[in-house]
């Protein structure tokens, strides 16, 4: 049965990675969370999509060049300001503390492509092991390499490769980084490539289905996951 996860909570409808979006997600009955984590200049982990905080919040300029002090004092609602008044950006912590005592799955995505934040691998394991959610957490990332040292460091948290363009066999490619699960970009998906992937007990998770028509087509494709901005839609469609 194909999971709903919902990405940066229940973004469709509320704030990107905040809180109420995540709030959201558990209420209308996602089974997963899907977040993205940056590093402040004092090394915390923050929950965030962008390099910058220019796009999601009333901010400008770069996580990694704020504190977390710091980066409290921007609004992180954007272009829901007027529905939900001021949300600071979380820290990847208090996601934790509060996902602990649920069910929901949390794929946590760690944006380490552009920025090579420093032990960012080793911090978050910690938390998650700190949490005991090692079970519950699938690591993800565009950095590939990032995903092969996590297994390396916690073969027991599932590690999952991220990508945009059609890969080679890349069940096999996962299988050699020590990764169970794909999460391709929705395009370069087909049923065959499904088969072909759970042939080789490697998890299928495309990114990112929004639209109805897509949501069945997944749901039909038998894909173990999807990610989706609307997690109350996703959960009407597979009804
Ligand atoms: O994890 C799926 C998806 O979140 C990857 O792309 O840019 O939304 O982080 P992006
Ligand atoms: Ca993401």
């Amino acid at each position: 049965m194909t999971k709903i996860f919902a990405h940066r909570g229940s973004a469709g409808t509320h704030p990107e990675n905040t809180m109420i979006s995540f709030y959201e997600a558990e209420r209308v009955g996602a089974d997963g969370i899907e977040l993205d984590v940056q590093m402040t200049k004092d090394g915390k982990l923050v929950v965030i999509h962008d390099e910058t905080i220019d796009r999601t919040t009333d901010g400008t300029g770069w996580v990694k060049d704020f504190t977390y002090q710091e980066l409290q004092a921007f609004n992180a609602v954007y272009k829901f300001a007027n529905q939900y008044g001021v949300c600071r950006i979380p820290l990847l912590e208090e996601v934790l503390e509060w996902i602990s005592p649920t069910s929901l799955l949390l794929n946590i995505e760690l944006k380490n492509g552009l920025i090579a934040y420093h032990k960012l691998e080793e911090k978050v394991i910690e938390m998650i092991k700190y949490y005991r959610l090692e079970s519950r957490v699938i690591l993800s990332s565009f950095n590939h390499n990032s995903m092969a040292r996590c297994h390396q460091m916690a073969p027991d948290i599932a590690t999952a490769l991220l990508y945009m363009e059609p890969l080679y066999q890349p069940w096999q490619y996962a299988r050699l980084l020590g990764a169970s699960g794909l999460h391709p970009y929705y395009r370069t998906l087909s049923p065959l490539f499904v088969q072909k992937a759970h042939a080789n007990q490697i998890a299928v998770r495309p990114f990112t289905i929004n639209h109805e028509r897509l949501m069945k087509q997944m749901f039909e494709h038998r894909v173990d996951a999807i990610f989706t901005d609307y997690p109350l839609k996703a959960k009407q469609v597979k009804k």
